[in-house]
Order: C-alpha cells, then structure tokens, then sequence
C-alpha cells in the first residue's frame, strides 16, 4: 500500500479503530520482517489514537525487551511477573489498569504515565511478546480499547507466525 494512512476525522475513538484495522492488515501484507511490520504498527497506532506511548516488549531469554514503540524513552527489561507487562505475559490476559499508582509493582518509565492497557501476544501457547500502550490521562482506556487492541494483536501474531 502506499505508506500514508487514512485517519477518521472525528473524535469518537471507535470509528478511528474501525478506519484503522484494515489498513493495518494491508500495512504489513508486503514484508515479512518482524521488525519492520511491529514498528509500522506502533507508528500507525501512535498517528492514529495519538496514544502517550505505544510500544512492544518482545519475550527474550526469561525477560521482555524493549521493541519498536512510540514515545517518550523507555526502560529496556521488565522480569516475568514484574510491572503491568511482566503480569500481563505471566497471566497470559490483558492487564487494564485505570491508575497506575494503584497496581502494585507498576513500573513508572514516565511519571506522566497515569493510566495503561498491556495485551499479550500468544503463539503455540506461549507469549511472545506484549504491547504496552500508556496514557497521561487517569482511566483513558475501556472496553472500546480492549476489543480494538486484541484485533491488533490477532494481527501480530499471524506476523509473528509468518
Ligand atoms: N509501566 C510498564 C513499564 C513499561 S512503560 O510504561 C513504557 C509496566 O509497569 O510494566
């Protein structure tokens, strides 16, 4: 596809998913590279839902690696269990958390971040890698999100697959 992307000009955040999804299908149709497509798909998520920060953590050696995201500077690790994103790829479940400071261990990479959403990706089973995406404003993050999220992570994990 041509690398420019159609944005819904309207403030209702469904309808901006909805104009997003496919195009994020068509996106990462021509490459094969894991790389290339996770950092397209943050870039298009970032330009899209203008999220504070958007971003992967790939499972590496029993730890997760900061990947391709959006956003201010990040911490590079996070442990199994440890964080929002450590719980998240220990449960094998989305991890919604309307205010950080209330989620014991949350892990504070900016003291901006207020509320945050965590989504694993499972192939065979396994995590392989989670997406992260962090708001500057309390409680910004529903069932909306969540349904939206998954659908982009279905997509990562055929990818991942690929
Ligand atoms: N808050 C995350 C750490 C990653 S940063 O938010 C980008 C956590 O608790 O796992």
């Amino acid at each position: 596809m041509a690398e420019e992307l159609i944005i819904a000009k309207t403030s209702d955040k469904k309808e901006k998913y909805d104009t997003l999804l496919p195009q994020l299908a068509l996106l990462v149709s021509g490459e094969t590279d894991l790389i290339a497509n996770l950092a397209n798909i943050v870039a298009a998520l970032k330009q899209t839902m203008n999220f504070f920060w958007v971003g992967f953590y790939l499972v590496k050696q029993e730890q997760l690696v900061l990947g391709p995201f959006q956003g201010p500077v990040a911490c590079t690790r996070i442990g199994f269990g440890k964080g929002v994103c450590g719980t998240s790829w220990k449960e094998q479940c989305i991890t919604l958390v309307p205010d950080v400071e209330q989620f014991p261990g949350h892990i504070a990479c900016s003291s901006a971040s207020k509320s945050e959403i965590v989504l694993p990706a499972m192939v065979n089973g396994q995590v392989v890698m989670v997406l992260d995406v962090d708001s500057n404003v309390l409680n910004d993050f529903d069932e909306i999100d969540e349904t939206a999220l998954q659908e982009v992570m279905y997509l990562v994990e055929k990818v991942y697959s690929n």
